[in-house]
This record gives structure tokens, sequence and C-alpha cells, in this order.
């Protein structure tokens, strides 16, 4: 499959099913069956009768191109990719718990098509055909499971950043785990975590990405967007992806190595942070309007309430922020 790949590479326009046989000596029905298999892989190959197969790069996916000039050191090395799969982190959670202390940190499953991606707060995420970057990554920091929340605030500023280096497009980050262009949704995470009273097992941070969708359902349509609507430098998604990761690893080590909790995101956190200054309603037990004022140093929201002007600190958890201003 590697040689006709190689051919596909080499030729930007169509290649005919019989050049290639004739090239690999093998029949054109083999040609056929192999392409089927490549597309099944990843690889967006265009066939069209009388004309032949044609690469399109730029839209095609995969384990190969995940890995080649990929830029991490621990993030991503160990790779599980899906054309099609029903949850990348259901998925994570099956290899974790299957090898147990042996799964190897930044361990990264990832799909073109989940069929039963999951959101927060048990809602569904719909994960289009090779139309976003759907991934999971294990982590297995050494930190109490009270800390934990901080890695879903480093996980939006590595996307809010990876995002911005490798498009261009300015980003934003709603508190604790969403982030926004112009106000809208372009990328939403799930940290899902195995722990004990004192101790983490392990981690499975989820990222969904909208990049190429250029329709939203109804509803959707007035809160989500993606790279290809906002008119990115490109869509392509392992460089979006290698930029996310190398960011990622960036922050995760400085949290790791500094063990000071978020203390050394803080400020960049509230640069990027669109809650900070405007008005929210801060939904849980209790629903309140109030304005954020800051982010501390363990990663909880500081805000003023509307009601009696008292400072509050929000802590991450089954707590939604809806911006009003
Ligand atoms: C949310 O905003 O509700 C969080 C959405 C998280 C979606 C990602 S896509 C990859 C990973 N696998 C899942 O099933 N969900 C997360």
């Amino acid at each position: 499959m590697d040689k006709i790949i190689n051919i596909l590479k080499t030729n930007t326009d169509y290649v005919s099913g019989e050049y290639i046989g004739t090239e690999l000596n093998i029949t054109r029905s083999a040609v056929w069956k192999n392409i089927r298999k490549l597309k099944e892989n990843g690889y967006d190959i265009i066939s069209v009768t009388n004309k032949g197969y044609k690469l399109d790069l730029e839209n095609s996916f995969n384990k190969d191109m995940i890995l080649e000039n990929l830029p991490t050191k621990i993030m991503g090395k160990n790779t599980v990719f899906f054309n099609e799969t029903d949850s990348t982190n259901t998925q994570l959670k099956l290899i974790a718990t299957k090898d147990g202390i042996n799964v190897k940190e930044g361990t990264l499953v990832i799909a073109n098509t989940m069929t039963m991606g999951r959101g927060r707060l048990g809602r569904t995420w719909t994960a289009n055909k090779c139309e976003g970057i759907w991934l999971s990554l294990l982590l297995k920091p050494n930190i109490p499971p009270e800390n934990a929340s901080v890695i879903t605030l480093l996980a939006g500023i590595a996307v809010a950043q990876g995002i911005e280096n490798s498009t261009g497009i300015h980003t934003n980050i709603k508190w604790p785990n969403d982030v926004l262009v112009r106000g809208k949704k372009i990328c939403g995470i799930l940290t899902e975590m195995d722990c004990e009273m004192e101790r983490v097992n392990f981690i499975i941070l989820g990222i969904g990405i909208n990049v190429k969708t250029t329709e939203f359902d109804n509803e959707l349509e007035k809160i989500a967007t993606s790279i290809a609507l906002e008119k990115g430098a490109t869509t392509n998604r392992t460089k979006i992806l290698h930029s996310i990761l190398l960011e990622f690893e960036r922050l995760y080590r400085i949290f790791i190595e500094k063990n000071n909790g978020f203390l050394p995101f803080v400020s960049q956190y509230e640069k990027l942070c669109v809650n900070i200054g405007n008005k929210i309603n801060v939904l849980g037990n209790e629903t309140f309007e109030a304005v954020g004022l800051g982010i501390t140093p363990d990663g909880g929201l500081i805000v003023k309430r509307s009601d009696n002007q008292q400072e509050q600190i929000i802590v991450s958890g089954e707590v939604s922020i809806r911006s009003i201003s």
C-alpha cells in the first residue's frame, strides 16, 4: 500500500488504475482493493471513472501522517488511530484499563469519525466524518485528584495557542473548558479521571475541535464555529494537531516540574479568558449573575456576585458559565 501512496504522492493529477497496476505488477482489481484499504486508513483518495485516482493530502488524516514530523517527545509518540470508533475517550479508557500501570503517558487515541462522541455533563458530541480533530490523550501526573481540574485549563491554553500558531485565527477561552472564536465554540474539552482517594491513576484528556465543518445543525449554528468557517491559513488537521500537542507538552512539563499548581499560567489564562471583566450567569446548585474578576492559583474563577457584591470562587465541576455580555 505504501507503494501506491508514493505513486499518488508524486502525481498531482489523476493516475489510472491501469498505470498503478503496471508499475506494481498487480491487477486493476488488486489496485482497487488496496485503494479501498487506504481510504479506510484515513487517506482521502478521489476516484473518477475513466480518470483514475487522485490523493488529496490536505484532507487526509491518519497515523502515518501524524507520526511523520511529530514535534513532541511524549505526547502522541504512541498513537492509536481509528478511521471510525465510538468515542476516543472510551477507547483510551479501555486501553488504560487493560494495560494498567504499563500504559504509556502521552498515548494518543484519535479518530476521523466518532459514532458516540461524548461531551460534558452526559451530553453527546457530534463528530462528523473527517470534519474535526477528535482526540484523547493519556496522562499520569503524580498529583492528588483535587488538583486534576488544572489539566483542563492547560488544555484550553494549548488548544487556543496551538490553533492560533498554526492557522492565525485569534481564539479565547470560556472558563473552564471551551475554546471560542468570536464568541462561538470551536473546541470542547472533556477530562475524565481514574483515581483513588489520594492519587490519580490516569487522566483522559478528550479534545474535540471543529475543523472542516461548514454547516451546523439548527441550534448549534448560533453557538458553534470551525476553522474552515473562520478562514484560517490551513485546515490541515495534521498541522493543527502537531501545533496543539507541542503546546500542551510544553505547558504540561512546566506544570509537572514547577509543582506549583496553576500559578505559572494564571496571567496567560486571564488574558485569553472571555469571562474576566464580563457579566456571566453561574449555573449550578445555585444560579446567580456575576462579573468574572480573575483566576486563582489553583485554577478557580473569582467572581463578584451582582446580588450582594460579594466575591466568590467558583471551582470547576458541575458548574456552567453563560456569558451575558
Ligand atoms: C464538551 O464541550 O462538552 C466536551 C466535548 C469533548 C469532545 C471530545 S472529542 C474527543 C473526545 N472523545 C469523546 O468522546 N469526547 C471528547
